[in-house]
C-alpha cells in the first residue's frame, strides 16, 4: 500500500510546458494531472492550484504540531515506562510530520515563518479534532485508535496526490500513522481485557466522546464541500469525504467488537444492499462551531502553541548565532589559506 513510483516527467515535456502561453499551459497542465501525471516544484502550475496546496499542506502541517499538545499533557502521567516511551515516540513522529509538511509547502514559495505567523494569529486552521480535551488516559489510546485511524484513511490517498513533494511526504507519514493507530488500539485492548471495571468504563467514555468528532474529521458531506470538485479534478483529492468516512466506519465497527466497546450510535446497522454500515446523522452545527473557533479547547491550544513558539525563541537565536560563527570561522580559514 505504501510503495510508489514517483517518476518525474521527461525533461522535454517539462520544458514544453514552460514554453507555452498561459491558457494553453493551463490546458496542458489539466491534461497532465488528469492523466495521473506528477507536478514538481519547478513545473508551471496555475495560481489557484498553488494556493490550494499551500492552504491544504500548511493546515495539515499545523494539525500535526498542534496535535502534539493534547498528547504532550499525558507524557508524565503515562501508566508504565513502556507506554511513556511509546507516547514520546509518537509525539516525536508528529513533530517530524509537521516538518516534512512545512518543507513540502515551502517548495510552493511560502516561507515557514509566514505559515507559522498565520497559525499563531488564528488566521490559519488546523484539524478541528484537536480542540477537544483529553480528560483521561483512555483518551490517549482512543486518539491513537480513532484519530490516527481517521488520519490514515485521509492520508493514504494523498500518497497519490498530483503534487509530488506532498505525495512523497505522505508515504512516510502513513507508515508512522499506522504505528500510532496500533499503539492506541493496543493500549485500549489492555485496559479492556486486563483492566478493572472502572478502566473499561473509562475506555467506553472516551470512545463515546471521540467517535462523532472523528467522523467530522473527514470534512463536510460531499455536496457541501467547497473545494472538493476542484481538488478531485486536480488529482489533489482522490477519494471523497463521504467515501472516506464510510470506509472508516466500516473498519471501526469490527475493531470495536474486538475491543468490546460500543460505538455510540443507535443507528449503526449493517446494510446488505449497500455492503456497508449505515450510521446516524452527524451534528454538523458542532463541527462548524469548532472550526469557527468555539470548540472546548480552541483558545487553550492556540495559547499553548504560541507560548511554545515564544519560549523557543532563544533556541532559534542560538542556532542562528552558532551558524553565523561557523560561517565567519570558515571564511577566515579560507582567507588564511
Ligand atoms: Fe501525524
Ligand atoms: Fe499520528
Amino acid at each position: 500500500m505504501y510503495t510508489q513510483a514517483m517518476d518525474l516527467a521527461p525533461q522535454d515535456e517539462r520544458l514544453a510546458l514552460q514554453a507555452t502561453g498561459d491558457a494553453e499551459r493551463e490546458a496542458r497542465f489539466e491534461a497532465h494531472v488528469a492523466a495521473g501525471g506528477w507536478v514538481e516544484p519547478k513545473d508551471w502550475m496555475p495560481d489557484h492550484y498553488r494556493r490550494t496546496l499551500v492552504r491544504q499542506i500548511s493546515q495539515h502541517a499545523h494539525s500535526e504540531i498542534v496535535g502534539m499538545l493534547p498528547e504532550g499533557n499525558w507524557v508524565t502521567r503515562a501508566p508504565t515506562l513502556e507506554r511513556k516511551t511509546i507516547l514520546l515516540a509518537k509525539i516525536q513522529d508528529e513533530a517530524g510530520h509537521g516538518l516534512y509538511l512545512y518543507a513540502a509547502a515551502e517548495t510552493l514559495g511560502t516561507s515557514r515563518d509566514e505559515m507559522l505567523a498565520a497559525l499563531h494569529s488564528g488566521q490559519a486552521k488546523y484539524s478541528s479534532i484537536f480542540n477537544y480535551p483529553t480528560l483521561t488516559w483512555a483518551d490517549i489510546g482512543t486518539i491513537g485508535w480513532l484519530v490516527d485511524g481517521a488520519a490514515i484513511m485521509n492520508q493514504v490517498p494523498l500518497t497519490r496526490c498530483s503534487y509530488a513533494p506532498y505525495a512523497r511526504a505522505m508515504v512516510r507519514v502513513c507508515r508512522e500513522e499506522s504505528f500510532h493507530q496500533r499503539q492506541g488500539f493496543s493500549s485500549l485492548l489492555t485496559m479492556m481485557k486486563d483492566g478493572t471495571g472502572e478502566q473499561r468504563a473509562m475506555v467506553q467514555d472516551a470512545v463515546d466522546r471521540w467517535w462523532w468528532p472523528c467522523l467530522m474529521m473527514f470534512g463536510p458531506p460531499d455536496g457541501q464541500s467547497v473545494h472538493g470538485a476542484q481538488s478531485a479534478r486536480w488529482g489533489i483529492k482522490r477519494v471523497s469525504n463521504d467515501e472516506l468516512r464510510q470506509k472508516f466506519v466500516d473498519a471501526c465497527v469490527q475493531q470495536a467488537e474486538v475491543l468490546g466497546v460500543t460505538l455510540p450510535d443507535p443507528d449503526l446497522k449493517w446494510n446488505d444492499a449497500r455492503g456497508h454500515w449505515d450510521f446516524g446523522a452527524i451534528d454538523w452545527s458542532e463541527f462548524w462551531r469548532v472550526v469557527g473557533g468555539h470548540g472546548p479547547c480552541n483558545r487553550e491550544r492556540l495559547a499553548a502553541r504560541v507560548k511554545a513558539w515564544d519560549d523557543g525563541a532563544w533556541v532559534r537565536e542560538a542556532a542562528l548565532a552558532h551558524a553565523q560563527k561557523q560561517a565567519a570561522r570558515a571564511a577566515k580559514t579560507l582567507e588564511a589559506a
